[in-house]
């Protein structure tokens, strides 16, 4: 069985004096691992942070080093301890005009420097309602296999991440959330990818009272949290679910 992953992703939120106290209320969750991706300028604050919690970012720039004014590269993150780095969420597709292949390229450039993407595919309610959900997110895929290769995507973490979802507290039932990973695991094995050791990973909604119906899911291998991983009791409790 896959070890399960829970990530929460801080999103633009925090300052050092909340980071702090959020900090000091996370207590080690044990049967999972757990990363916290923060914003860039808190990489450094988080150099102290509680045993048994991984570091991660929201994300990287495709390109290695250079004039690029603004962007973080993958070695700079490394260099800060980060494991983990968010690429595709789809509030960077949606709102910083990334595309398929932008994704993809991301995706590589944190490979390259060491760093594990936490691939993020979906589909907006429009799509869902057109019945395009799977064809969006095979799409969204295929672009990063084709930059990343088969042995590359079995390296990455991939987490559904439906649009509809996202901070509108209306999360996926675990069965619409199995469907779609089912798919996913059955598209990957199609395209040639060992994707036996590939985390899929729920995000969209996700808080204390259904993450463990969420995580119970064969094909669910952990969450992607937003709100409520700035909330060290919820994100402790969604945690110790995927724990169990
Ligand atoms: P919420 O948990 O706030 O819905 O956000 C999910 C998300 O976008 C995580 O990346």
């Amino acid at each position: 069985m896959i070890k399960k992953l829970v990530a929460g992703n801080w999103k633009m939120n925090g300052g050092l004096a909340a980071n702090e106290a959020l900090l000091a209320a996370l207590r080690p969750v044990s049967g999972v691992d757990v990363a916290l991706c923060v914003p860039h300028p808190y990489l450094a604050q988080l150099q102290r942070r509680p045993p048994g919690f991984e570091l991660g970012a929201q994300d990287v720039s495709e390109f290695a080093a250079g004039a690029y004014t603004g962007e973080v590269s993958a070695a700079m993150l490394a260099d800060f301890g980060c494991r983990y780095v968010i690429v595709g969420h789809s509030e960077r597709r949606a709102l910083f005009g990334e595309d398929d292949a932008t994704v993809a390229r991301k995706a590589c450039a944190a490979l390259s420097g060491g760093l594990v993407p936490i691939v993020c595919v979906g589909e907006t309610l429009d799509e869902r309602e057109a019945g395009e959900a799977l064809a969006v997110i095979t799409r969204q895929l295929a672009a990063v296999v084709e930059v990343l290769g088969k042995e590359g995507l079995s390296r990455s973490v991939l987490a559904y991440e439906p649009v509809w979802a996202i901070g509108s507290g209306r999360s996926a039932t675990a069965e619409q959330a199995e469907e779609v990973h089912a798919a996913i695991r059955a598209w990957l094995v199609e395209q040639g990818v060992d994707a036996t050791g590939v985390r899929i990973l729920y995000g969209g909604s996700v808080k204390p009272d259904n993450a463990m119906e969420l995580f119970a899911m064969p094909n669910v291998d952990g969450g992607l949290i937003g709100g409520a991983s700035l909330v060290a009791g919820d994100f402790m409790a969604i945690c110790r679910a995927a724990g169990v």
